[in-house]
């Protein structure tokens, strides 16, 4: 069988600019997939090609075989990969739950039904108590789990998860490693983008590191942790952080 997902040498030029340069890996099912690098990288953009944001200016994505580069985001979010976006932006004046209870429609038609499906996420990702909350009142760990909830609601196969960690207090990290590690559990394929390298290397299976929109490494925590390409691109200067 196939990787799950499948990146075959993409590029995405923007203007003269190589955000992505012929990228090529694999996420297996069930992995947790860690992808590194500067400011600047083309992670982002990987995140907008996958999902159907950006096509690629070259290469292709195939997702459970099929070919998904080409497609509109919401075709490919019903084909069953959601994403949470860097910039949080949930509905700001909806409740926690009306937030999830939109992304839940995706998969059910009834109020009822979609409403079950938002509470079970609320409880997984223990927002539950924050429910009636209108998301803008909520700090900022809880904003970033309340995106994880609703890519959650659409019932996805992978989830792309791009600095759920930015800004968290430990708290607030060990509380969304935590969730990770739960979706994890329930056999969802994850890509994550975070530049917390502690959080990263313990979570990842796999990680992928890019440099200038080009791929520099690809391995092991540990493999790439000692890659000296990579500490001279990257990890120089953010060990420990
Ligand atoms: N829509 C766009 N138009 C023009 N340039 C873009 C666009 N999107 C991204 N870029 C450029 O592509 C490059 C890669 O950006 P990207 O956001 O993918 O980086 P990143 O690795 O996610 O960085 P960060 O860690 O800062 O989030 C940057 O030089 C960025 O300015
Ligand atoms: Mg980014």
């Amino acid at each position: 069988m196939s990787a799950l997902l499948e990146i075959k040498g993409v590029s995405r030029f923007f203007g003269g600019l190589a955000a992505l340069s012929d990228v090529t890996f694999n996420v297996e099912r069930g992995d947790i997939l860690g992808l590194i690098g500067p400011n600047g990288a083309g992670k982002t953009t990987l995140f907008n090609v996958v999902n159907g944001f950006y096509g690629p200016s070259q290469g292709e994505v195939f997702f459970n075989g099929k070919k998904i580069s080409g497609l509109k985001p919401h075709q490919i979010c019903a084909l069953g990969i959601a994403r949470t976006f860097q910039v949080v932006k949930p509905l700001q004046r909806m409740s926690v739950l009306d937030n999830v209870i939109a992304s839940a429609y995706l998969r059910v038609k009834s109020k009822a039904q979609a409403t079950k499906t938002a509470a079970d996420i609320l409880h997984f990702t223990d927002l539950y108590d924050d429910r009636d909350v209108p998301s803008k009142g909520l700090p900022l760990g809880k904003r970033k789990r309340l995106e994880i909830a609703r890519a959650l609601a659409t019932r996805p196969e992978m989830i792309l998860l791009d600095e759920s960690f930015a800004g968290l207090n430990p708290t607030e990290q060990n509380e969304c490693v935590d969730i990770i590690k739960r979706i994890k559990g329930n056999g969802i394929t994850i890509m994550i983008i975070e530049h917390h390298m502690k959080v990263i290397m313990s979570l990842s299976d796999r990680i992928v590191v890019l440099n200038y929109g080009q791929k520099i490494a690809e391995g092991n925590p540990e493999e790439v942790r000692n890659n000296p390409l990579v500490i001279e691109a990257y990890l120089g200067d953010t060990q420990g952080a």
